[in-house]
């Protein structure tokens, strides 16, 4: 996958790019990232990206050329058309199933706007307009940093255990359950018996017990379009049972949190 990330601000990208996973991947050649300087396709001396609205009104907006000719140079560099994605908050939310749609893509090019918004014309760029929740960032880079991290870890090989992403939280429609490390004690906080039984039908039968029970404590309506089997089914029923008697485990009894 390569991603070009159109900004005015590139050096943004640099700690990202350099650290942990996503620096790993560009080392294994999974991903190659590239933050473009939209500044450096502007035409006139003063290299301008941004002007007044017309009509008037607050604040500058971001200008057409740079952007467009922008793009114009990442397809001659690739030769090929990329899948272009514009970070706005009036795009669609940004899900697991979203960022593995764009991972499934061979040249991505993510564009952050800047100043107050853009040329309505820029937006005829975009395949896909992706927003990452109901706020206003100063910019779209943290946005575009946000959609490129999500999106990779669905790239084959880029997290060390080829399952992870699949058994994240959303991968399946559920939140994931409870993890736990050693010790097996701490504090007097224990870890759950089963869990150091050894015994893994159970210890998957139980996992996807507690992810079912999260789920429902946390995120009810996920259920409704959760891909759930008949087994899970009966998890469920088992769960809701248990949450109407008030004998589940103790995140169910009483959040854990701040409890110690
Ligand atoms: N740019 C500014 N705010 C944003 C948001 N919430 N999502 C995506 N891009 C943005």
């Amino acid at each position: 996958m390569q991603v070009y990330i159109l900004t005015l601000f590139p050096g943004m990208f640099s700690p990202v790019m350099n650290t942990s996973i996503v620096k790993r991947a560009q080392e294994q050649g999974l991903v190659r990232i590239r933050p473009v300087d939209i500044r450096g396709f502007a035409k006139d001396a003063h290299k301008t990206v941004d002007d007044y609205p017309y009509g008037g009104g607050p604040g500058m907006v971001m200008k057409p050329e740079p952007v467009f000719e922008a793009v114009d140079w990442v397809k001659q560099d690739l030769g090929r058309q990329p899948f272009v994605v514009l970070l706005t908050p009036q795009g669609q939310k940004l899900t697991a199933a979203v960022a593995k749609q764009l991972a499934e893509k061979p040249d991505v090019v993510l564009i952050a706007g800047h100043y107050e918004g853009f040329d309505e014309r820029i937006r005829c760029l975009a395949h896909m307009e992706v927003s990452i929740g109901d706020y206003v960032l100063t910019g779209g880079e943290l946005a575009a940093m946000v959609v490129l991290d999500a999106s990779i870890r669905f790239i084959p090989g880029v997290l060390g255990d080829q399952d992870s992403a699949l058994q994240d939280s959303f991968s399946d429609g559920l939140l994931e359950g409870p993890q736990y490390t050693r010790p097996a004690e701490y504090r007097r906080l224990k870890v759950p018996d089963i869990l150091l039984t050894g015994r893994h039908e159970d210890i998957y039968r139980w996992r996807r017990k507690e992810a079912i029970r999260r789920t429902l404590r946390r995120r009810p309506e996920l259920l409704r379009v959760a891909r759930l089997t008949f087994e899970d089914r009966c998890l469920l029923e088992q769960v809701i049972n248990e949450e109407k008697a008030g004998e589940s485990c103790s995140e169910a009894r009483g959040d854990i949190r701040g409890h110690y």
